[in-house]
Order: structure tokens, then C-alpha cells, then sequence
């Protein structure tokens, strides 16, 4: 748990560095997510809105996929940076 924490703050420390220009909706797009998600249908995953509802109300949801989506565990590893992972997880956790 600590490391998660450690992760999802350091990654934070980046996304505030120089150079980070990318959205969470950026990311979606250029690392292919929207290739099996969408914001608001279900194509080869969940909508993003469908995702978000369901870890509504749950504090540990975004270091919980976030280390999902890294680790590849329970869904295919992804190729993004923490920093990408956190504003993609971000902004999949906000779609309403
Ligand atoms: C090859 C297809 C594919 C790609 C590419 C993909 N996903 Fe998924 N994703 C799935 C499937 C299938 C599931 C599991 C079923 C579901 O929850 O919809 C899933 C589930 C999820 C979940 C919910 C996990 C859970 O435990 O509830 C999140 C969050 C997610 N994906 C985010 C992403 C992000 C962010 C990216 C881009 C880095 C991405 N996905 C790229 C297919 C994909």
C-alpha cells in the first residue's frame, strides 16, 4: 500500500513538472485506449462512464487501476508513463 502511495505521489511530482502538457483525455487517444474503451459506450471494455460509476465513492480507485494498468494485472499492460497513467485514470474516473 505505502509503495502505491509513493507511486501515485511521484507521479504527481512529474505531472507537475516542466514538459507535461497531456490531458488524461490526450492520453486515452494516444496510447490507444479509445481503441476498446469509449467515454460513453461499451465497445471492447466498459465506457468510461460506466467504469467511473462503478468505483464512485471508492478512495483507492485510481492508485488501485493505476497499478493495474501498469503491473498488467487483470488487464493488459499499458505503455505509459506514471505520470500519463495517473491523468488517463484521472479523466476516465471523471467521465459522467
Ligand atoms: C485491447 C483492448 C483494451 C485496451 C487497449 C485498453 N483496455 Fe481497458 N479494459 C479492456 C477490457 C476488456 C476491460 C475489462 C472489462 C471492463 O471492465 O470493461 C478493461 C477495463 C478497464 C478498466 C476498469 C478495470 C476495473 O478493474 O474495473 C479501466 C480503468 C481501463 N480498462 C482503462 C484503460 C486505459 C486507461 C487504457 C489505455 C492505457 C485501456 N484501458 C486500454 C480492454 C482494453
Amino acid at each position: 500500500m505505502k509503495a502505491i502511495v509513493l507511486v501515485v505521489a511521484a507521479a504527481g511530482m512529474l505531472a507537475s513538472g516542466p514538459g507535461y502538457a497531456q490531458t488524461g483525455a490526450d492520453v486515452v487517444k494516444a496510447r490507444g485506449c479509445l481503441n476498446c474503451h469509449e467515454p460513453d459506450k461499451k465497445k471492447v471494455g466498459s465506457s468510461f462512464k460506466d467504469i467511473a460509476a462503478k468505483y464512485k465513492g471508492d478512495k483507492g480507485a485510481a492508485a488501485k487501476l493505476i497499478e493495474k494498468l501498469k503491473e498488467g494485472k487483470g488487464h493488459m499492460k499499458a505503455t505509459a508513463s506514471d505520470a500519463e497513467l495517473k491523468a488517463a485514470v484521472g479523466y476516465v474516473l471523471s467521465t459522467k
